[in-house]
């Protein structure tokens, strides 16, 4: 099957050779401008197979979560006044999730908003940035700290960009399709659990991609179980909030990795009754794909620490969002700071 319609409404596509359906559908919406934006690397590798539309605009950003700010978000708008965008205009992002998100952005506040689609060229971005509605940049040092609620009018997720992305880049958005299918439960969790991320088909990410949609429909802003979405994230926030100061590069979804393993033990302590399983078969999965996060010893105390400053915190309490086993996850967790530098310390050790 070379394509699979993941929502009907907004229109949500995955699949192989998209630029026939990408076409028509821009056509349909008879947009008076269009604006795509890429980034230099998918200025370069992506844009050749994106549809032969005679008139759009094109604006090149820099690439790169440093760039995903008020500077970027201000040269797409400058670029929108430029060609004359009003609410009939349509903006299309095509790159990761650094693009979708500032895109969105741009394009939700742009006149109080006007149409843009998606076009998600990372792994990460397909199942997880361009899925539920939230656009953000960075701002004064806070991640995502400035944006919006609001759905994308289409995404166009065409697995053929994926070719030229690199192999770190691909595993790294892996780490959300396994959050996903431990959150989702056991028959996805057994059947991702026993493959490889290199040989995912179009079910297993439209399934992926389906899971988070039913989690953010239901609670689209972010008021209750959405954050069953957080699993794995407290702690991956914090240690990319460590690596920053480090300079050292940590890939958001190697982050999330070691977030899952950290907190699948402080999910051992909070819920120790629960079948352990998973446990052994998700640490297994972990040490055999993604890289090891390596952290000193001495930086134990700033983990903790940029985990108690993690923004879903309420009354100072750092919350995890836990598994009891997949498919039942509880949110509002709270843990001991002494609980949190065992956990991982024993991730250091073992994983
Ligand atoms: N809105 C949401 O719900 C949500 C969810 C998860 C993550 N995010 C955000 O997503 C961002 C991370 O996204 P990402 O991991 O996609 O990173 P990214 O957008 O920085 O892309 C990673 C790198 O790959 C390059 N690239 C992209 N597609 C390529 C392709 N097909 N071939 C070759 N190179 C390619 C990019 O230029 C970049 O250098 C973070 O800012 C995060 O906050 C948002």
């Amino acid at each position: 099957m070379h394509e699979q319609i993941v929502s009907e409404s907004p229109l949500v596509i995955i699949g192989h050779g998209l630029q026939e359906i990408v076409q028509s559908t821009i056509q349909d919406m008879q947009p008076e401008q269009i604006l795509v934006v890429v980034d230099e690397n998918t200025h370069k590798h992506c844009l050749p197979l994106f549809p032969k539309f005679s008139n759009y605009n094109l604006l090149v950003c820099p690439s790169g979560e440093g760039n995903k700010n008020i500077i970027q978000a201000q040269q797409i708008w400058n670029e929108l006044l430029h060609i004359g965008a009003d609410r009939s205009s349509l903006v299309i992002a095509l790159g990761g999730g650094v693009l979708c998100d500032t895109v969105a952005f741009a394009a939700t506040t742009y006149m109080r908003g006007i149409r843009f689609v998606l076009m998600p060229t990372t792994l990460l971005a397909i199942v997880d940035a361009s899925v539920g509605g939230k656009t953000g940049i960075n701002y004064s040092g806070f991640k995502n700290i400035i944006g919006s609620f609001r759905e994308a009018d289409a995404v166009f997720a065409d697995l053929d960009f994926l070719q030229t992305l690199p192999k770190r880049e691909f595993v790294s958005g892996y780490a959300e399709v396994v959050k996903h299918a431990l959150l989702q439960g056991d028959l996805s969790w057994e059947a991702l659990n026993s493959q490889s991320p290199q040989s995912l088909s179009i079910d297993d990410l439209a399934n992926s991609i389906r899971y988070k949609r039913s989690i953010t429909s239901a609670d689209f802003n972010e008021k209750g179980n959405r954050e069953i979405l957080n699993l794995g994230h407290t702690t991956a926030h914090a240690l990319e909030a460590v690596f920053l100061k480090n300079e050292a590069v940590l890939l958001h979804g190697e982050a999330v990795a070691a977030g899952l393993w950290i907190e699948s033990i402080i999910s051992e302590m909070h819920f120790p009754e629960s079948t352990q399983a998973w446990i052994s078969q998700l640490r297994a999965l972990i040490k055999a794909v993604f890289p090891k996060v390596e952290f000193p010893m001495s930086s134990l105390d700033d983990i903790v620490n940029a985990m108690r400053n993690d923004k879903k915190n309420k009354n100072s309490e750092t919350r995890f969002s836990l598994l009891r086993y997949p498919g039942h996850a509880e949110i509002g967790c709270t843990a001991s700071s002494e609980q949190l530098k065992s956990a991982l310390k024993e991730y250091l050790e073992n994983a």
